[in-house]
């Protein structure tokens, strides 16, 4: 597949490329890029060169990993340059068109968190995967205890299914995940309120 860039509100997502593995090894320092997510730990300058020319590249070719580099679309309109703030992807299963599922995952920089920068990214994504390339479902997991991914999930959409023990493998150990899910005909709003999403976790559904 060629890749393909999205935009909405204030972010551009576009293919990380080679100019982008020294950005891309800083972000992955954060503790919590680190906490939440598979990428190697401690993550070293080639593990983004082989991210950017392994994983990416292959992905896209392949057609069954789309990954965007979230960017400021203001700096990218205007020519200057524009750091990685942030990275969204789908990993889509090999099932016939038409009823094909991904997986999205994604991760910011800490200072462009909290500006609702990943829900814009993930809706972009999201109507993306539905309306242009025919997915039938998405699915979203995350760590038990990721309250900012699964507000950021909420925000989409996704209904959390629960709670799947050890079903996450992280750097060779097993991590107990949430599971959630959008279908194509879902409304990619909140289904319940947040208040709602929390009291669930606390007495448990
Ligand atoms: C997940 C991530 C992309 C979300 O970024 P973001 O949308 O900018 O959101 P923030 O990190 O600022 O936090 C999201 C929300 O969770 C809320 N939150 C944080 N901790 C919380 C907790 N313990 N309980 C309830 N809510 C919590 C915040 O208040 C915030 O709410 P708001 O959006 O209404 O302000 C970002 O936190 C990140 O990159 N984390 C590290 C990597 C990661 O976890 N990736 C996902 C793997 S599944």
């Amino acid at each position: 597949m060629e890749p393909f860039t999205l935009d909405a509100g204030d972010v551009h997502l576009s293919t990380p490329t080679s100019a982008d593995v020294d950005r891309i090894t800083q972000v992955c320092q954060d503790p919590d890029v680190a906490r939440w997510t598979v990428v190697p730990a401690p993550y070293t300058r080639d593990d983004a060169v082989g991210f950017v020319d392994g994983y990416v590249t292959d992905g896209w070719a392949k057609g069954n990993v789309l990954t965007w580099a979230v960017r400021d679309r203001a700096a990218v309109s205007a020519g200057t340059p524009a750091p990685v703030l942030g990275m969204i992807g789908l990993g889509v299963d090999d099932a016939p068109v038409g009823q094909q599922s991904a997986e999205i995952g994604y991760w910011l920089a800490p200072e462009a968190r909290g500006r609702g920068l990943m829900t814009t990214a993930g809706r972009a994504v999201v109507d993306c995967a539905f309306d242009e390339l025919g997915l039938a479902q998405l699915s979203w997991q995350a760590y038990v205890g990721n309250w900012p991914s699964r507000r950021t999930a909420w925000r989409l959409g996704f209904r959390i299914e629960g709670t799947v023990r050890g079903f996450a493998l992280q750097r060779g150990r097993r991590r107990d995940a949430w599971l959630g899910t959008l279908l194509a005909d879902d409304p990619r709003e909140p289904v319940e309120p947040w208040a709602q999403v929390e009291t669930h976790e606390r007495i448990g559904r």
